[in-house]
């Protein structure tokens, strides 16, 4: 797999200990980003894996081409964007349909975007959560393989729900892989639904 990423890489850094200790059966070919100084990327590096900057100040096409090469020299299978803020283009999910993967810190489709921990906090709902789900050309959107809910309690803070959502991504990303990547999924209309134990 290739990992895309654009900030602090806590994700990243979750699947590659899970790689390293058996948990994960994958092999992290790169760990790509658009921001040449994203603390992931440097983590990425002290962990003695390779890294690729996409350089998306020439422009999303020439950006995607890069990426493109490298993921056909490394033949990667699978793509994980872990915090990775921009949208990919059509062209670029249809050429790897199915095999672009992300997570999201809420209950899709609820609170889609950027900001989705502090827009469920400030909404006040009392349960929000996390979702693995299959990319398409839509932000936020696309086939859902897991979620994960998480309670919002009265002493909750912002703070204190990011820890919670955190917590649950770094457990529930590379569970989700595993299945994924054993091919356990299977559509059965909209739903993805799961084969064997779960
Ligand atoms: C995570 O909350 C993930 O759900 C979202 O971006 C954040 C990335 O965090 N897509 P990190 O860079 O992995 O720490």
């Amino acid at each position: 797999m290739a990992i895309l990423l654009s900030g602090r890489g806590s994700n990243m850094l979750a699947l590659a200990q899970r790689c390293a200790q058996g948990d994960l059966e994958a092999k992290i070919c790169f760990v790509a980003s658009d921001k040449k100084d994203a603390y992931g990327i440097m983590m990425a590096k002290s962990l003695g894996l390779k890294t690729l900057l996409l350089p998306y100040e020439e422009g999303k096409e020439q950006a995607e081409k890069v990426l493109n090469e490298k993921l056909q020299s490394d033949s990667v299978d699978w793509i994980v964007l872990a915090g990775f803020m921009r949208m990919l283009s059509p062209t670029f999910v249809g050429k790897y349909e199915k095999r672009i993967v992300n997570i999201h810190p809420s209950l899709l489709p609820s609170f889609p975007g950027t900001q989705a921990i502090k827009d469920a906090f400030e909404y006040g709902v009392k349960v929000t959560g996390v979702t693995v789900h299959l990319v398409d050309e839509k932000m936020d959107h696309g086939p859902i393989l897991s979620q994960r809910e998480v309670r919002i309690c009265d002493e909750d803070t912002l703070e204190s729900l990011e820890e919670k959502i955190h917590a649950i991504e770094h457990d529930l990303y590379w569970q989700t892989l595993k299945n994924l990547f054993a091919g356990r999924f299977k559509m059965k209309g909209r739903r993805m639904t799961i084969e064997g134990p779960y």
